[in-house]
């Protein structure tokens, strides 16, 4: 599990020093091609890149009689093509990403976090095509440009808070007094500043789910990828964590989610819903550039009952 942790937080040996080469470059060095948008800039006359660029995506486990198409619908019977999913996904946004079970959810997810590669398609993200990068480029992608946040917290058992949310920095290479402060102000904004050095089984659920948030925004990444992050809470927790991802997302980080409660997913400034593999809604609830539903009008939103939002979803 440490292991596969470790995968998650873009943990490897060597980290460090091949940082440099995820810079955006123009240059012809190894950085500009990680960094190369399809137009070859960086930044177009409409602001800077989506941090999410999904074209045509496919994505099928297994092949022959035994495969299934996870990801992009299910090829026409003429044409043998499918749709594929395309998505944009602007900085500052904040997406829920809906679905029944077996929709795709996870599969999405694990192509967006770069913990799986899809069949067919293009990921840009944050500007960097990554479908061309080996594993050594993807770790680095991940610990640098995606801060996870799991239904089950994955935290390293009997470790304290501290030492949690400096192991991403440490994968990172920053070095040890740096990596003490930086995790100390992601504590804090957590609202467990007085709990680091508490370890797993010192801590609630809520709380353990606050040390995941703190590790996964203490390399300050280019967005928050969340698989069911209150599925383990109680609706106390739940509160408390969703309205530290609204405050993120209001200082500008980009969140997309995953969830199948619509209590979640009213936080959301847009709601995708996913159907075999496809997107078949995408629902705008505030503005990408505004304070988050939860924080546009808060009374308002406290007293709409969960029930209330399908209604508002469809709008
Ligand atoms: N490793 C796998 N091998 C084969 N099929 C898989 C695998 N993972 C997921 N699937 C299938 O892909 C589809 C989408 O799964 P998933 O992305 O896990 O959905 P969700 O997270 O929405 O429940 C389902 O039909 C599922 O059975
Ligand atoms: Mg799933």
């Amino acid at each position: 599990m440490r292991q596969a942790l470790g995968k998650r937080l873009g943990g490897f040996a060597g980290a460090a020093s091949g940082l440099h080469r995820l810079r955006r470059g123009t240059g012809d060095g190894p950085g500009a091609a990680l960094g190369a948008r399809p137009d070859g800039s960086e930044e177009g006359p409409w602001g800077p890149s989506p941090v999410i660029e999904v074209r045509s995506l496919l994505k099928t486990y297994g092949h022959g009689d035994a495969a299934v198409r996870a990801l992009g619908g299910p090829p026409d019977p003429v044409t043998g093509h499918s749709p594929g999913v395309d998505l944009v996904v602007e900085q500052g946004d904040m997406v829920a990403v809906m679905g029944s079970s077996g929709s795709g959810k996870s599969t999405l997810m694990n192509i967006l976090g770069c913990l799986d590669v899809p069949t067919a398609g293009r990921y840009l993200l944050d500007g960097i095509d990554v479908g061309g990068l080996d594993e050594h480029q993807l770790s680095l992608v991940r610990n640098r440009k995606i801060g996870f946040v799991f239904q089950s917290f994955n935290l390293v058992p009997r470790t304290p808070a501290l030492a949690q949310v400096e192991l991403p920095l440490a994968y990172a290479g920053v070095k040890s007094a740096e990596r003490r402060r930086r995790a100390l102000a992601a504590l804090s904004l957590v609202g467990l500043a007085d709990r680091v050095d508490h370890r797993p089984n010192e801590l609630s659920g809520g709380q353990q789910q606050r040390v995941a948030v703190a590790r996964a925004l203490v390399t300050a990444p280019a967005m928050l990828l969340a698989d069911e992050p209150t599925g383990n809470l109680d609706s106390h927790s739940t509160e408390d964590v969703l309205a530290i991802i609204d405050r993120l997302n209001a200082s500008g980080r980009t969140v997309v989610l995953i969830t199948h409660e619509d209590e979640v997913a009213r936080h959301a400034k847009r709601v995708l819903r996913l159907v075999d593999g496809q997107v078949v809604e995408d629902v705008r609830q505030a503005a990408v550039d505004g304070p988050p539903p939860a924080l546009r009008d808060p009374a308002q939103f406290a007293s709409e009952r969960p029930h209330a939002l399908s209604g508002g979803a469809t709008r």
